[in-house]
């Protein structure tokens, strides 16, 4: 796994496998304390192999050193269409369903937010 980007405003991790890209998580500051995550995708042979969760958990992780407090997503109706479960997924890990959004995002069929302070 490569964090190939990490700076004030913006964390992206890349996952790799021998040199070879697998999949990635991006998160952008939208705030001192707010994070907006992002373009969390594997390719499609390694899905369904826990790393997306591990690559959720290790953002997750990072950005409460980072001293985030909140992070929001939304998911797109593509999403949704190819993994049904795609929100309970995101529950799962600790995210919940449908409570504040800055923005609405033109697409988006669920938004989910993450409570650092809480968990
Ligand atoms: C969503 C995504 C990141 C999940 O990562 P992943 O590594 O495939 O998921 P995990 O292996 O960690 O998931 C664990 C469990 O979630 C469920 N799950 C994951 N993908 C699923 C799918 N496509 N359909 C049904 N259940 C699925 C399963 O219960 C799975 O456990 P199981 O394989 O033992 O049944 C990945 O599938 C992906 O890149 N999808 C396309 C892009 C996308 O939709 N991104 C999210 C945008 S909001």
């Amino acid at each position: 796994m490569q964090v190939v980007e990490d700076s004030a405003q913006s964390f992206e991790v890349n996952l790799t496998f021998g040199g070879r890209y697998v999949g990635r998580a991006v998160s952008t500051s939208r705030s001192r304390y707010e994070v907006e995550f992002s373009d969390v995708e594997l390719e499609p042979p390694y899905r369904r192999k826990g790393l997306g969760t591990k690559l959720v958990k290790l953002v997750i992780t990072r950005l409460r050193e980072r001293g985030v407090r909140h992070i929001y997503g939304s998911v797109p109706r593509s999403a949704l269409e190819e993994f049904p479960e795609i929100v309970q997924w995101y529950e799962r890990l600790g995210f919940k369903n449908g409570e504040r959004y800055p923005v609405a995002v033109p697409g988006a069929v669920a938004y989910l937010h993450l409570d650092l302070l809480d968990s």
